[in-house]
């Protein structure tokens, strides 16, 4: 299946390269079991990319199911995920399968995951390590092959400095990030979506369809969107239904975007204040992040490798040094890309470039306190010392 063709699938208006790679990315990790972790604003369009993992993956076969972490109260959430034995709480009538049951052999997508609560999140970790969980109430361990995939609107980093998402969870989550951008970083788009939310909403309202004239777009377009698509969508419906002329001009457009707010200012390009992190940041952040859990992945294996072969060459039981390995928390088919020697190179050039810029940034924004500059990057102040000296990084 195209990319072409799932946008069809799943009505998904646009042409900006950055949305595509993200949709690419979501095509491409559906066949296999990786954890995916969805990130963006508000009303950028993440619900569609769980769907489209799950119909292009293997397991298209069995449940989906979408769980919205956010609207479930706190004292439920444990059993609306792993399920209660009866009489296990007041109310407990009867034993109930939880979500990662019932999707066993499923995907499912756990959406505005930073709101599930700390002991939640221990038995969430646990199961997407080891495919085991515990009703509430029980004491049977349980198996489950569940694909887990996590969206959110929150800034990770921040929370789990704030000590409200646990990191090793972040790191099994976000096995694979993909971004979707803001609406406001692909204007190119706008338009089009609009022209599509006006035919849609003359379909459903059995009217014309509005038109913008050449003054509205412009103001549309450079408008900051802070509700992206849901908002320009939300937008295209009150001008469809309240206005009688279908031409909409620059005039009638401006009441229905938001006055007075920080939002109508234009939108920054350049020199982005020091507690200012862009999206680019974000993921540049994200991608050093992934690079140093590689790297370490890689020192690691790579020490246990030679353990094992001094213990075979010292003539010790095979099964031992096999025990040993699989101590290692590797999976080696996530490693079986082939990889071009020279991209790997470039990518090591840039990605030391990408090193080197969020480093002075996070430092410069914290007064050069490495503490905080370190919860900042998602790394330990350790390692910033460490990246620091390696980089050369005369701060
Ligand atoms: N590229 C797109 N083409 C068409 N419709 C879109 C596109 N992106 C988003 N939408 C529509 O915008 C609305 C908001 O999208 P969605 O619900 O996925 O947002 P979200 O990223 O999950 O936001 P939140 O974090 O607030 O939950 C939906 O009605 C969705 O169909
Ligand atoms: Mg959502």
């Amino acid at each position: 299946m195209s990319l072409r063709s799932i946008k069809q699938r799943f009505d998904i208006i646009g042409d900006n390269p950055v949305l595509d790679r993200a949709l690419e990315i979501a095509m491409q990790v559906a066949s296999t079991d990786l954890s995916v972790l969805v990130t963006g604003e508000s009303g950028v369009g993440k619900e569609v990319v769980p769907q489209i993992i799950h119909i292009k993956s293997p397991r298209k076969h069995n449940q989906y199911i979408a769980v919205n972490c956010g609207a479930i109260p706190e004292g439920t959430i444990d059993s609306e995920l792993f399920g209660h034995e009866k009489g296990s709480f007041t109310g407990a009538f009867e034993t109930r399968m939880g979500y990662f049951e019932v999707a066993d052999g499923g995907t499912l997508f756990l959406d505005e995951v930073a709101e599930l609560p700390l002991s939640t999140q221990v038995r969430l970790l646990r199961v997407i390590q080891s495919g085991e969980f515990i009703k509430v109430g029980s004491s049977k361990v349980q198996k489950t092959d569940v694909r887990v995939i996590a969206a959110t609107n929150i800034n990770l980093i921040r929370a789990i400095g704030l000590g409200k998402f646990r990191e090793d969870l972040y790191y099994r989550l976000n096995t694979v990030p993909i971004t979707i951008p803001p609406l406001r970083e692909r204007r190119g788009d706008i338009h089009l979506l609009f022209k599509k939310f006006a035919l849609d909403f003359a379909d459903k309202y059995n009217m014309p369809a509005i038109r913008l004239t050449p003054d509205a777009v412009a103001l549309l377009e450079g408008f900051r969107w802070p509700g992206n698509v849901r908002q320009l969508k939300s937008i295209a419906e009150q001008i469809s239904v309240i206005e009688h002329n279908r031409l909409i001009g620059h005039e009638i457009l401006e009441k229905y975007l938001p006055q007075d707010t920080p939002s109508r200012l234009p939108v920054r390009t350049e020199g982005h204040g020091a507690d200012y992190l862009s999206d680019r940041d974000i993921i540049f952040k994200v991608l050093y992040q992934l690079r140093q859990e590689v790297e370490e992945l890689k020192q690691r294996v790579s020490r246990e490798s030679a353990r094992s072969a001094s213990r075979l060459s010292s003539s010790k039981e095979l099964s031992n040094s096999i025990e040993e390995t699989a101590v290692v928390d590797y999976e080696p088919d996530n490693d079986e890309v082939e990889s071009d020697p020279k991209d790997d190179v470039e990518t090591t050039l840039s990605l030391q470039k990408v090193n080197e810029d969020l480093i002075r940034r996070a430092l410069e924004k914290h007064n050069g306190k490495r503490r905080p500059a370190s919860i900042e990057l998602g790394i330990s102040e350790r390692t910033l010392y460490r990246k620091i000296k390696e980089l050369n990084l005369n701060l």
